[in-house]
């Protein structure tokens, strides 16, 4: 069953102008699916709606089948973890309370909450002793690891991640990148992942939705894009075309294949 199914999706914050057109697409349970794009094409105004944070202006999202209209707000939040770039930690909080948010505030006994703040503080790849820390005393990739544990607290089945390592160096972005696939593995959330980095998307996504400017250019796996792009925006996006005629079909597979598995970082590749 499809999780999130967004039909037919129009925005305009202004009259006139549709940051969204027409965009229709479907997420299967467990799924981690990458929307990658160039800035300002429409990804944020998209997990926002999704999250109830804006309004749609046309078109329908349903959420494990129900339409949005007919969801709680809070209730749709609570099955929904949201992961940020600017992670939105609370400065005046300790990690422990800061992971253990929701459940908090929901009045769930501070044993218990505390004990989900022990777990979820592992599972995302840190020691115990960061849960008396307060924000300001982590790097920026700790910081994230510590959103995301946020965003599992309530143990939803969605989660939305928009740009979440957008901020940190490459490597500690790869790290990150490596440890999502891993908890992507162990827990199956079905995930919606934004970002404007090309190997991310390749390297993370079971699929990919290329946008443009608003408009759903390519919906695919990431071999389905490498190996027929739809469009020639496609092509260039994924910076195939003009390198393609330089190397005979086999190369080109074998190559595409490292990096896909993230053996080559493909930028690098391309300057090189
Ligand atoms: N609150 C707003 N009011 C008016 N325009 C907005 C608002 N938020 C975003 N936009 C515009 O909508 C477009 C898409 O923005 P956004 O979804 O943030 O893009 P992305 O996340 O892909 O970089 C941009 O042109 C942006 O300027
Ligand atoms: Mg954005």
């Amino acid at each position: 069953m499809s999780i999130i199914e967004a039909s037919n999706l129009y925005k305009h914050y202004t009259d006139g102008f549709d940051v969204l057109q027409n965009v229709s697409f479907d997420l299967e349970e467990g799924e981690l699916v990458v929307l990658v794009g160039a800035s300002g094409c429409g990804k944020t105004t998209l997990l926002k709606m999704i999250n109830k944070l804006i309004p749609v202006s046309d078109g329908v999202i349903r959420v494990h089948g129900k339409k949005l209209s007919d969801w709680n707000t809070i209730e749709l939040r609570r099955s929904i973890g949201y992961v940020i770039q600017q992670t939105g930690l609370y400065p005046h909080m300790k990690i422990d309370r800061n992971i253990g948010f929701v459940p908090f505030v929901k009045g769930i006994k501070k044993s218990v909450w505390k004990e989900k703040a022990r777990e979820l503080i592992r599972l995302v790849g840190l020691d115990e002793s960061y849960l008396s820390r307060y924000p300001r005393e982590l790097s920026g990739g700790e910081a994230q690891r510590i959103g995301v544990a946020r965003a599992l607290a309530a143990d939803p089945d969605i989660i939305l991640m928009d740009e979440p390592f957008g901020a940190v160096d490459e490597i500690t972005r790869k790290k990150l990148q490596d440890e999502l696939k891993r908890l992507h593995k162990k827990l199956r959330k079905t995930i919606l992942f934004v970002t404007h980095d090309i190997d991310e998307a390749l390297k993370l996504g079971d699929r990919i939705i290329l946008f443009n400017k608003g408009n759903i250019e390519q919906i695919g796996t990431p071999e389905e894009l490498v190996f027929s792009p739809k469009s020639d925006y496609v092509e260039e996006f994924f910076g195939v075309k003009g390198f393609k005629a330089s190397l005979d079909e086999d190369k080109l597979q074998k190559m595409y294949k490292s990096i896909l598995e993230g053996k080559i970082d493909k930028d690098h590749m391309f300057k090189s």
